[in-house]
């Protein structure tokens, strides 16, 4: 099963039936471990989990749906994927919602529900998953972060209030975790294509399908992709990151490291070599 490097751990993806958490669950597959995936919507988590078996027939999938908002539904998909999988070595904490709005004009129950996923569902699945993973002898803790939470994004700013409070939270785990060698670390990912589902509908003025548009390429000079998220969260989950805790990880293309001012000359000199990529 490829080069295995996640094999028999167990991990757990909440937001797993989507995008990104669906590329890291489909690449933890293909590295050996079993996966339970997590989302509300009961159908998508049925389709997620019928097109990752497909994608990866020898490998152990289990989908079920719980909120995050819902510490007893948690606890319960928690039981569920010992039950079927052993116990747990990784938890990624994928499910995310964002409203395109500034953070003066957010209306209180999108702040409160923006928080109560974004966040306060990040803690409440470590919270629950720590004292399983200390029972077997540690594990490793992914949460989801944003380039938003690096430089804050005006448009999206209860989003970004969100993310740089993962960031923290991710930070504290860690301090937590380490007596019991969890290791907790963030990755922080640019715009991934498709983008998130819900932004697109509240983006007003943007054309229906083209979630991309109006979202400025980082300098290396494409979009992002579910695969690229996974590609590190494959590494964090692993034991070669076993002395990495606490960080946050931007995968990005370089979005966060300044203002690249590149001349026209520099992209022709670029689009002549083939360096540049078309990606979504
Ligand atoms: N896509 C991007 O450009 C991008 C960039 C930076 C960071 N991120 C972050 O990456 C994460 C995943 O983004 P994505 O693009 O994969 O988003 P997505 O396609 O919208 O998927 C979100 C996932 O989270 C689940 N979810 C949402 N609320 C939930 C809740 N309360 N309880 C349980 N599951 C819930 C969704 O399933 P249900 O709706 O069925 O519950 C779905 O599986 C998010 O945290 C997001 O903030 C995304």
């Amino acid at each position: 099963m490829g080069s295995a490097r996640l094999a028999d751990k167990v991990a757990f993806v909440t937001g797993g039936t989507s995008n990104i958490g669906l590329g890291i669950a489909r690449r933890f597959l293909e590295e050996g471990a079993a996966v339970t995936v997590v989302g509300r919507d009961p159908g998508r988590c049925r389709e997620a989990t019928g097109a990752l078996a497909a994608a990866v027939p020898e490998g152990r999938v289990l989908g079920v749906s719980a909120d995050v908002a819902d510490p007893t539904a948690l606890e319960a998909a928690l039981d569920a994927s010992e039950r079927a999988h052993g116990p747990l070595d990784i938890l990624v904490c994928s499910a995310g919602v964002g409203v395109v709005q500034l953070v003066s004009r957010t209306t209180e129950e999108d702040w409160q529900g923006i928080l109560q996923t974004n966040l306060s569902g990040t803690w409440r699945a470590a919270r629950l998953a720590m004292p399983r993973m200390s029972a077997h002898g540690g594990g490793s803790i992914i949460t989801i972060g944003s380039d938003a939470a690096l430089n804050g994004e005006r448009r999206l700013g209860a989003y970004s209030v969100s993310k740089a409070a993962v960031v923290m939270l991710t930070r504290m785990l860690a301090l937590d975790g380490a007596p019991d060698r969890i290791r907790a670390n963030c990755i922080c990912p640019g715009f991934i294509v498709p983008g998130m589902r819900g932004f697109p509908d509240r983006m007003a003025g943007e054309p229906e399908g083209d979630t991309a548009a109006g979202i400025p390429l980082p300098p290396w000079g494409r979009h992002g992709t579910s695969a690229d998220i996974a590609a590190s969260a494959v590494w964090l989950a692993s034991d070669e990151a076993s002395f990495v805790t606490g960080i946050a990880l931007p995968v990005e293309g370089g979005i966060t490291a300044g203002i690249p001012e590149y001349g026209e000359d520099e992209w022709a000199r670029a689009r002549a070599a083939g360096r540049t990529e078309e990606v979504g």
